[in-house]
């Protein structure tokens, strides 16, 4: 099989791992790619987000599955103009990729579908954001309705800051008509669950966690994901099939009825609250960095399972087997990051890294400048992935690895799946 897959960041080099390593793969192309990609893969200079230069692409090399990474192209239309041409695409339509697109629409989708998600107002005034906070109370939690590029979420107790936040939201150019949505607080740990979905049929991934926060203690501002782990040994066996149940499977329902059916990653974004299950969150692609630990600890082939879910055959498809082991990583960031970040600094110590057992490195944020040197290009510039028998081997792994790295200014969060012994879910 011949695979085009779409994207630059880490989540695509951990996807590249897999896809490369399947052996119906004969193939692989990824546009446009990183240093590590090009590893293991060949980089393709493509404009990713433009939908009709990816399926003439796709179409002129005769691409038969087309992998979409991050969420742009799939707003933009891109998977819709792959399958247009006839080729398989693991992504939603755009009328589908709403459910990440616009917070209003996957708040409108989960009432109709009866999924369990935080009360919420959708407002295009401040006088109407000033309301909503009241009626919920601190914290505060105010969401952009569109893709803000990880920018859009502030939960805070300082109402001056929520309403700043919710300002500038309302005044973001290029929307039709600029809005925000004010919910409700909810309490509990968080967890990722990836639901690969055919239109109608769906198979789960196995829950990870992602520390969203830049710095230890979930202290700081909000980014991308400084770290995630899997398993989640204090979660409940039947998290994943509550999940099907009451979130994937309605939504899945009610996006057929509506005429769009939806076909790729359903992440689902939940809490686990004292009032049980909530949904956070919906986005229309893998995580990152939370695909960098469930993808190494996928036994079964990751081509397979994406092109049985391009074409609609998910019944049909082998069920995934997982390594009983745990993965962690471990974010290294540039200096400035999540805000204004430096780059071009020289970035060593990766083949040190990955010569310890159970190590290895993604890159997120690299390129080669003109000498051939790899350099950091991002603020999330590489990932540390940390295998091993417990979640323990597996984070001191991680951080064997991260104290091999050498990035002038760079910063990472210590404290990546340290207290999974105490995490619980309030009652
Ligand atoms: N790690 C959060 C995300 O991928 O959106």
């Amino acid at each position: 099989m011949k695979i085009l897959l779409l994207g630059s960041g880490g989540r695509e080099h951990a996807l590249a791992r897999a896809l490369a390593a399947d052996p119906v793969t004969d193939e692989l192309l990824v546009a446009p790619g990183n240093p590590g990609t090009a590893a293991i893969a060949t980089n393709v200079a493509l404009d990713i987000n433009d939908p009709g230069a990816v399926a003439g692409f796709a179409a002129s090399r005769k691409v038969d599955l087309v992998v979409v990474g991050p969420e742009a192209p799939l707003v933009a239309g891109v998977a819709d103009a792959v399958a247009a041409v006839g080729i398989a695409v693991f992504g939603p339509s755009a009328e589908a990729a709403r459910l990440e697109g616009s917070k209003a629409f996957a708040k409108e989708i989960m009432a109709a579908a009866g999924v369990p998600t935080a009360m919420a107002r959708v407002c295009t005034t401040l006088d109407e954001v000033r309301d909503a906070m009241d009626s919920f109370g601190a914290p505060h939690v105010i969401k952009a309705d569109g893709l803000a590029a990880g920018k859009g979420v502030v939960v805070t107790s300082d109402a001056v800051e929520a309403l700043a936040h919710a300002a500038t939201c309302l005044v973001r150019t290029g929307e039709d008509e600029p809005r925000v949505v004010v919910e409700d607080y909810l309490d509990g740990p968080e967890v990722s669950l990836f639901c690969v979905c055919d239109g109608v049929d769906v198979v789960p991934l196995v829950p990870a966690q992602d520390f969203k926060r830049a710095l230890d203690g979930d202290a700081g501002p909000n980014t991308g994901g400084m770290g995630a782990y899997s398993p989640l040994p204090w979660a409940g066996e039947d998290l994943t099939d509550e999940v099907l149940r009451r979130v994937a499977r309605p939504v899945l329902r009610e996006m057929a009825g509506r005429g769009t059916p939806f076909t790729g990653v359903l992440y689902c974004g939940l809490a686990l609250t004292s009032r049980g299950l909530r949904v956070v969150e919906f986005n229309v692609r893998f995580g990152d960095p939370e695909t960098q630990v469930v993808v190494p600890r996928l036994r079964t082939p990751l081509a397979g399972l994406l092109y049985s879910a391009a074409r609609g055959r998910l019944s049909t498809a082998d069920e995934p087997r997982w390594s009983r082991g745990a993965a962690v990583t471990v974010v290294v960031a540039a200096e400035g990051y999540p805000g204004t970040v430096r780059s071009g600094d020289p970035v060593t110590g990766i083949e040190e890294a990955e010569a310890l057992e159970g190590v290895h490195v993604i890159h997120a944020g690299t390129r080669r400048d003109d000498d051939g040197a790899l350099v950091s290009s991002g603020g999330r510039v590489l990932c540390v992935v940390g295998q091993g028998e417990s979640l323990d081997a597996a984070r001191a792994r991680a951080y064997e690895g991260v104290a091999r790295i050498r990035l002038a200014g760079s910063h990472h969060r210590g404290d990546i799946a340290a207290n999974v012994d105490s995490v619980s879910i309030p009652s």
